[in-house]
């Protein structure tokens, strides 16, 4: 695996890829790898001829200054453990290299994605994370881009950007990967001490039941009952569970003929989680 800290020496050597028309897929993330990260560059490495994958902690994401501080990293691990998946290329810039007249927040306009779920309880986040992954497609230009769909908005998000940018990038939404307890996969989970964790893995517990009780007994039951469910875990605290569309517009019905999901983000501790399941 070849490893890069510079744009320049990046855009060189994947000029030279492209010239011998090989396709290239990409898989930026903020590090503290996880089997989640691995099983986005095995389907890359299945689809594209090389594989890239970026390792930046995007401090313009961070609403909260905090959690920027205490994400996990750990390169040299990741790096070694990226080797081991075969992947072909780690990018690791500094914070200078991406932003070299400093972090400065740009402003995207996605409708009512900036404002709902995530969009409203991380004000500026996804402007941030827009930001940076219009740096990055700028840099690997990638015929295809892999995403976790733990973060589903964040999907959404970067397909309209995508529409915005006028690119012909294909976005590739992954299955989220879970551990045997059902907990999904995310580099915060390592934050989480022993008992936390413990307690994470009632979130894909209450998801599944209030999804059986959203399709049995609809709607508002489904959030009493996740409500009540956290407020009996003293470490727990509930930002937010929703039912929606596929396109994240609220229900408050279960129509059999439109595809709904149920996100939920849940504090454990400190360390804040977030998840969904399809409903239907
Ligand atoms: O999902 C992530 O890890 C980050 O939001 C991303 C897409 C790498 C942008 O920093």
């Amino acid at each position: 695996m070849l490893i890069f800290t510079k744009i320049a020496d990046l855009k060189a050597f994947l000029s030279e890829i492209k010239a011998k028309n090989q396709t290239v897929g990409f898989v930026p993330t903020m590090g503290a790898l996880h089997n989640g990260h691995i099983s986005l560059i095995s389907i890359s490495k299945s689809a594209c001829n090389i594989t890239v994958c970026s390792i930046f902690v995007n401090p313009t994401q961070f609403n909260d200054k905090a959690d920027l501080k205490r994400y996990p990293r750990m390169p040299e691990k990741d790096a070694a453990f990226l080797e081991n998946a075969g992947c072909d290329i780690l990018f690791l810039p500094s914070v200078e290299e991406i932003y070299p007249t400093g972090p400065v927040i740009e402003t995207y306009d996605f409708g009512y994605l900036n404002s709902v779920l995530e969009g409203k309880y991380r004000p500026g986040h996804f402007n941030g994370v827009a930001q940076v992954v219009k740096r990055l497609f700028e840099i690997v230009e990638p015929d295809k881009a892999f995403f976790g769909s733990k973060d589903y908005q964040q999907v959404m998000i970067i397909k309209a950007l995508i529409k915005q940018m006028q690119s012909l990038i294909e976005i590739v939404n992954c299955p989220i990967l879970r551990e045997a307890d059902g907990l999904a996969m995310s580099s915060r989970n390592a934050l989480l001490n022993e008992e936390e964790r413990h307690i994470a893995a009632l979130v894909p517990k209450i998801m599944r039941e209030a999804k059986h009780i959203a399709l049995s007994n609809g709607i508002k039951r489904a959030k009493d009952f996740v409500a009540a469910e956290i407020l009996k875990v003293p470490v727990m605290k509930l930002e937010y569970f929703e039912i929606c569309t596929a396109d994240l517009k609220e229900i408050e019905k279960i129509d059999p003929s439109i595809k709904a999901v149920a996100l939920i983000a849940v504090f454990v501790g400190k360390i804040r989680l977030i998840d969904n399941l399809e409903l239907n």
